[in-house]
């Protein structure tokens, strides 16, 4: 449909184009155990718990161990996910994995994990749109349902930005913090779930807020790293200015695509980056401070995770309940900024019994050792079949369709 400004978005009240609604059927988190608080940065950096606690909103962060990845938290964001939804791994249909900080380049973080779970050669793809990331994906993932072209689909929010900050720079080093979300979308003919979703970029801001090297602009160099050019460079009072003015309007541009009026909306959940951002979206909208949801002052800026952890947390306490209308909205780098409409319309169901449980962590061993015997049995056919070259004509034999899954 047309959206307002003439531009398209994937909003309406209504059923997609395929007739189905997109509902959000689970929903986990995960954080490192390890908290960082201000009093410990200001031995880091020259600041105090005074400045960044005014400034920010922000009292203390999580910070990745040694053995936590983009991936492990993505993963265990995504087991809770899938055990509330009671959604199998072998029903997934696609994974996204927002994230600026993936564990690699290639292969996609959101490949890691389907072979994690075991959810049986199903589509999984990263989506960079830096901390707007989870809105993105959820509009990509609810717009297939929608149209009818999947039935399932998992999307996470995943950072580890503490290996990309640089902790010398006391401007952005107090921002940020690591974890991970993620929601199952699940096709349903009842009406509700992801009512409406807006994406929006400004290129022209990119060097705004930038990781500078890395990329194929800059490969990394001996010079790149001496330079400190791997880590995140921000112009905070301009990015602050860019969020203040987008936060209103993309929730207000949210709401009329999903026929609802602001009184209509029970609860908003902002990207988690600065308190001060969220009070200037809540005098723009006209709306009570106590109509946002906010935990950054314990995880401060989780990028791509922060949505989804605060929707999480605000479902565990009571203050989503099931038919809340409620708004998303997200800013970033790119940058980008985007929201989504939401009536939240599934109830949680029963906590598992311990032998659910536990056949659950079964899936997850069993997972582990395909993935082995996969690559063994990929090993074993490479020397069976790696010899030949293109013009030796030897190929090996071609799988049938459909072969192999499962
Ligand atoms: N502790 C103490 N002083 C600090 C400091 C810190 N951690 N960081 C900056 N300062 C100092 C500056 O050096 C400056 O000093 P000066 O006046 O002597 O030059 C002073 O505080 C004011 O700096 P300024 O950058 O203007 O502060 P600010 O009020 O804009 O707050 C941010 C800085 C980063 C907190 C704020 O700009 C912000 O939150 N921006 C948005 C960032 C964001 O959300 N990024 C993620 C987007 S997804």
């Amino acid at each position: 449909m047309a959206g307002v400004n003439g531009r398209s978005s994937n909003g309406a009240n209504g059923p997609g184009p395929g007739g189905h609604y997109a509902h959000i059927v689970g929903w986990g988190m995960a954080v490192p155990d390890r908290v960082l608080s201000n009093a410990e940065l200001s031995r880091i950096v020259d600041t105090t718990d005074e400045w960044i606690v005014s400034r920010t909103g922000i009292r203390e962060r999580r910070i990745a161990g040694p053995k936590d990845t983009t991936a492990s938290l993505a993963i265990r964001a995504a087991q809770q996910a899938l055990e509330v939804a009671g959604v199998s791994p072998a029903e997934l249909d696609l994974i996204i994995v927002a994230t600026s900080t993936p564990e690699h380049v290639f292969p996609a973080t959101a490949c890691l994990v389907q072979d994690a779970l075991g959810a049986p050669e199903c589509g999984a793809f990263d989506l960079s749109a830096a901390c707007s990331g989870f809105i993105y994906g959820l509009g990509m993932g609810s717009q297939a349902i929608r149209s009818g072209s999947l039935e399932t689909v998992l999307v996470i929010g995943s950072e580890t930005l503490s290996r990309i900050v640089n902790w010398k720079d006391r401007g952005t080093c107090i921002l940020f913090g690591d974890g991970a979300g993620a929601f199952v979308l699940q096709r349903r003919d009842t009406p509700g779930g992801v009512l409406a979703s807006l994406m929006r970029s400004d290129g022209s801001g990119g060097n705004l807020l930038a990781v500078p090297a890395g990329g194929s602009r800059m490969p990394a160099s001996f010079d790149t790293v001496r330079d400190g050019l791997h880590a995140i460079e921000m112009n905070g009072r301009e990015v602050f200015r860019f969020a203040t003015r987008v936060m209103a309007s993309a929730c207000r541009e949210v709401a009329q695509q999903a026929g609802l009026s602001m009184d209509e909306i029970d609860m908003i959940v902002p990207h988690q980056a600065n308190l001060r951002i969220i009070e200037a979206a809540a005098r723009g909208l006209g709306l009570p401070h106590d109509k946002f949801i906010i935990n950054l002052d314990r995880y401060g800026n989780t990028s791509t995770a922060s949505i989804p952890i605060a929707v999480c947390e605000a479902v565990a306490d009571g203050r989503i309940r099931p038919n809340d209308n409620l708004l998303l909205v997200g800013f970033g780098g790119g940058l980008t900024w985007g929201a989504t409409a939401i009536q939240w319309a599934v109830e949680a169901p029963p906590e598992l019994s311990t032998w659910e449980h536990l056949r659950r962590q079964s899936v997850y061993q069993f997972a582990k050792v395909r993935s082995v015997m996969r690559r063994g049995l990929r090993q074993l056919e490479g020397v069976i079949w790696g010899a030949q070259t293109p013009e030796g004509g030897k190929e090996p034999p071609h799988r049938k369709e459909g072969e192999g899954k499962g």
